[in-house]
């Protein structure tokens, strides 16, 4: 069996589970009494409930209220954790190899990718919004791409949310330049 069925099967199976438990859940708290629960699990979910219903009203305020932008990392590149960077990359590894020509998975091969032409690893199939991507990945661009991915490249098929800490972009900016044969120097 090939690894896009076993991907579609696994994801099946969690949604089975994501839906059995919300169904539970929600039937619970319409139904407080049944399943063997008590009132005061009834409350205590209702709560929860609650909880989870200020939570979402506050979130957009919040947000709005954020900086828009992402720290810049050129001062803690120097200094950034290499290795912190190799185990962030696990986040990437799904959909990236890093290595020496490193096959293109769900996303292109990143070796060598810090300062290169944006868009030009041989025989990936890159959205058009990142083909038309003019210049190259400096250190600046990809901490905009990889703080918020869909910010920085509306159409970009990289399905990621971005890493919201300066440290951990400048971690994992310093591993991928080391993954090169001729790093980039740094800023
Ligand atoms: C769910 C899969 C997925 C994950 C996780 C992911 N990426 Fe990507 N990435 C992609 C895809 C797909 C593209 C191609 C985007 C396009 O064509 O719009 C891409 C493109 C890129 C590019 C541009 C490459 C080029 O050749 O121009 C970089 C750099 C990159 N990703 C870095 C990362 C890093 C670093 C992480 C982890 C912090 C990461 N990605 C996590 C799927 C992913």
């Amino acid at each position: 069996m090939d690894t896009m069925k076993l991907n579609k099967i696994a994801a099946a199976i969690l949604l089975a589970g994501v839906v059995a438990m919300t169904t539970g859940f929600v039937t619970r708290l319409v139904h407080p009494a049944t399943g063997g629960g008590h009132h005061a699990e009834g409350h205590d979910e209702k709560r929860v409930l609650a909880a989870y219903v200020q939570a979402g009203d506050a979130a957009p305020a919040s947000a709005a209220a954020a900086p828009v932008g992402p720290e810049p990392i050129a001062g803690l590149l120097a200094s950034a954790d290499v290795e912190a960077g190799k185990s962030i990359f696990k986040k990437c590894a799904a959909c990236h190899s890093a290595e020496k020509g490193g096959p293109n998975k769900v996303g292109p091969g990143l070796y060598g990718v810090v300062g290169n032409d944006i868009a030009d690893h041989d025989g990936f199939a890159y959205s058009g919004a990142m083909k038309e991507l003019p210049g190259n990945w400096t250190y600046d661009a990809l901490n905009q791409f990889l703080f918020k991915p869909k910010a920085f490249l509306a159409g970009t098929k990289m399905a990621f949310a971005g890493l919201r800490k300066a440290e951990e972009r400048a971690a994992i900016i310093a591993y991928l330049r080391a993954q090169d044969d001729a790093p980039e120097p740094l800023p």
